[in-house]
């Protein structure tokens, strides 16, 4: 890819680090304009200035309709237009259902579900207002399509998103509006999510590094980049006949028996 995103401007959710820091590097190494919404602003703002102009931050706790609200007009204000939003930001936390407690499960939701939502509704009306082809891209996870028992609410979550991705690219596709949502839906990431889960202590780290890697059939950890790769081209124009697409980057993980 070179050039991908030129002409784009981007909301990125949970941009601040992990998988939505290297979709807002990828960007804006592709051409594209991005901002970066998350709650540790200050970590958003400092990546925002190491990428310089075409980067920059905003205020965005994504279970409130209101910031998602300021959040659009920040960066229609300060790029423009808004041509592509990336639901990034989300939680994974243990907890299942006999004696998993109720803040796990109603936070998830609250994050990983009414979060997209959120954004969809305000991103929306700003990108038809584009007059330029668009796209969604919302993060899932392997487990959208292969749930986990020690995961209930972030199963839940991410099949939840799944069904809710679908239902608004035929929506959009219905209404004859050319932009097209799509679902990323990665495996283990080194990230600091998948850190926390590594320094938890359930094990030592190089145990629960070796079983994670053995829920992949190539039976390794992904890297951020490898998400951010799939995201920009489902955002790019080079996916412009794609909608409604599971694109799967968890090394086999979703396939195997
Ligand atoms: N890392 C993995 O192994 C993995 C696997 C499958 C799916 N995912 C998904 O990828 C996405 C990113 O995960 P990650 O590993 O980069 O996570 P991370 O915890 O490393 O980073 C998440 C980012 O989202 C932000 N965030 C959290 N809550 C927020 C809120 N309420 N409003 C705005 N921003 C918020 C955080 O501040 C942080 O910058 C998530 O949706 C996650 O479920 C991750």
């Amino acid at each position: 890819m070179s050039g991908s995103m030129e002409g784009k401007v981007a909301l990125v959710s949970g941009g601040a680090e992990g998988i939505g820091a290297a979709v807002a590097r990828l960007i804006v190494a592709e051409g594209g304009s991005v901002m970066l919404g998350d709650i540790q602003l200050e970590k958003a703002r400092a990546l925002a200035a190491e990428l310089g102009e075409r980067a920059d931050a905003v205020q965005l706790d994504v279970r409130d309709l209101q910031q998602w609200e300021a959040a659009v007009s920040a960066t229609r204000g300060r790029f423009g237009k808004l041509t592509v939003l990336c639901n990034i930001a989300g939680i994974s936390e243990p907890g299942n259902v006999p004696d998993g407690s109720l803040d796990v499960w109603e936070r998830t939701i609250d994050i990983n579900l009414h979060g997209p939502f959120y954004g969809m509704r305000a991103a929306i009306p700003a990108i038809e207002a584009s007059g330029e082809p668009g796209a969604i891209v919302n993060i899932g996870s392997m487990i959208a399509m292969r749930p986990a028992s020690f995961v209930a609410a972030y199963s839940a979550s991410k099949a939840g998103l799944r069904g809710l991705t679908q239902s608004v690219a035929l929506d959009l596709a219905e209404r004859g509006l050319p932009i097209r949502v799509n679902m990323v839906h990665p495996g283990a990431i080194r990230t600091p999510m998948y850190n926390r889960y590594k320094h938890s202590g359930a094990d030592t780290p190089e145990n629960i590094e070796t079983s994670f890697a053995a829920t992949h059939p190539m039976n390794r950890i992904g890297e951020p980049e490898e998400v951010a790769r799939a995201v920009v081209f489902l955002a790019s124009d080079a996916a412009s006949f794609t909608t409604g697409v599971d694109f799967t980057v968890d090394g086999g993980g979703s396939i195997r028996s």
